[in-house]
């Protein structure tokens, strides 16, 4: 566990909670990985950090990192981007399912609408910090970010989109992107897309240019399925989706690549205005405790907390920001109670 920063180590203490109650048979180390280590030491990730998690471990379950004190964010790169990239987790699905009607902000929505996963590429895009300055500080500075899109890694996110669909009884595999206009970053995308779309003559593969999808998000969310993007866009539209389902409290995520250790975080920051407030919802880190619990086989105790966090939304014993009464704590224990009974 790596709890990190703000209201990381509030969530995923509810997480470890509920996941005991479950009797999930797992192991847990905790590490100080953070703002706090990093100011003291100027440690982000020890030496051998990601070789060490990745050799030693199953699993990673982390809460958040960010914290107003370190405004260049070099801990939270390092750390949370360094296991995606370092160690490789390619694929960072995020399931968006609408739990109760009352937390859809949308206007006439069914429950059944919201119903899709994002599966967002995690190891490069705009996000591999390829580029650089010059002239900084003059009227003619000039700032370069590369959007580095690679034939290996677009192809087994694609592909990983496909099989996660077959996997998951999904019938629709859409891609969404901007060839209209990054015409070589993602026309490789589109061409790689329907060669590999064709592999698959069960899962209808479908196109969408990334801002009428975010229309469509909010306008018609029941025709979404399988949603595959890149790391840029696949960020900017799991905000989006978390809000469908009640906002970043309710929102899970993995970072996986199949067979090696992978990383399960919410989708939702360190808040820091929330801090030590005892107001976070821990709802997004429990249901991402299930997702890896899933992961690592425990099918049947990720069903019983994902049946409790369903019994709480309905029955409001939540946080504030889905309409609840509750602190982080006492949600927590509530749901932790009701798994315990299950
Ligand atoms: P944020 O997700 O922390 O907060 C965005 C909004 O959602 C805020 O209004 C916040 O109060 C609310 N919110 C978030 N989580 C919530 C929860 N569990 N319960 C109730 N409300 C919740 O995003 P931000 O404010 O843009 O970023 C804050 C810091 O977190 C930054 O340093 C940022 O880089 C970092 N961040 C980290 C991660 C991560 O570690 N995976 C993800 C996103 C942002
Ligand atoms: C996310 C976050 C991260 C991202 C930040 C904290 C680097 O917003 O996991 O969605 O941009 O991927
Ligand atoms: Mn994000």
């Amino acid at each position: 566990m790596l709890p990190g920063d703000g209201i990381g180590g509030e969530v995923t203490a509810e997480a470890l909670k509920v996941m005991r109650a479950a009797g999930a048979a797992v192991e847990f180390t905790e590490f100080d990985w953070g703002a706090e280590r990093y100011l003291k030491d100027g440690t982000t990730v020890p030496v051998d950090g990601f070789a060490m998690l990745a050799r030693d471990y199953d699993a990673i379950l982390v809460g958040a990192f960010g914290d107003p004190r370190i405004p260049s964010n070099i801990h939270a790169r390092e750390i949370l981007l360094g296991m995606r990239f370092r160690m490789d987790l390619y694929a960072n699905v995020r399931p968006v399912k609408l739990l109760d009607l009352a937390l859809c902000p949308l206007k006439n929505a069914k429950l059944e609408d919201v119903d899709f996963v994002v599966v967002r590429e995690n190891t490069e895009g705009l996000y591999a910090d390829v580029g650089g300055v010059f002239k900084q500080g003059t009227a003619d500075e000039i700032a370069v970010q590369e959007d580095v899109n690679t034939r290996k890694g677009v192809e087994r996110i694609v592909r990983y989109a496909f099989e996660y669909a077959l996997a998951n009884g999904r019938k629709q595999v859409l891609m969404s992107d901007k060839s209209n206009v990054m015409t070589h970053a993602h026309g490789l995308w589109l061409h790689v897309f329907w060669e590999v779309a064709k592999e698959h003559k069960d899962i209808e593969p479908r196109h969408m240019l990334a801002d009428a999808l975010a229309m469509m998000m909010v306008r018609e969310p029941h025709q979404l399925d399988v949603i595959v993007t890149n790391n840029m866009f696949g960020d900017i539209l799991t905000d989006l989706a978390a809000a469908l389902q009640g906002g970043l409290g309710m929102a899970a995520s993995g970072n996986l690549h199949p067979g090696r250790t992978s990383m399960f975080e919410p989708v939702h920051g360190s808040a820091p205005p929330l801090a030590g407030k005892n107001v976070a919802n821990p709802v997004g880190a429990i249901l991402t405790a299930a997702m890896m619990l899933a992961h690592l086989g425990l099918a049947h105790e990720a069903e019983k907390i994902e049946a409790a966090v369903l019994a709480a939304v309905q029955q409001k014993k939540t946080t504030e920001d889905v309409g609840g009464k509750l602190g982080t704590r006492e949600a927590g224990e509530w749901i932790a109670t009701r798994v315990a009974g299950s």
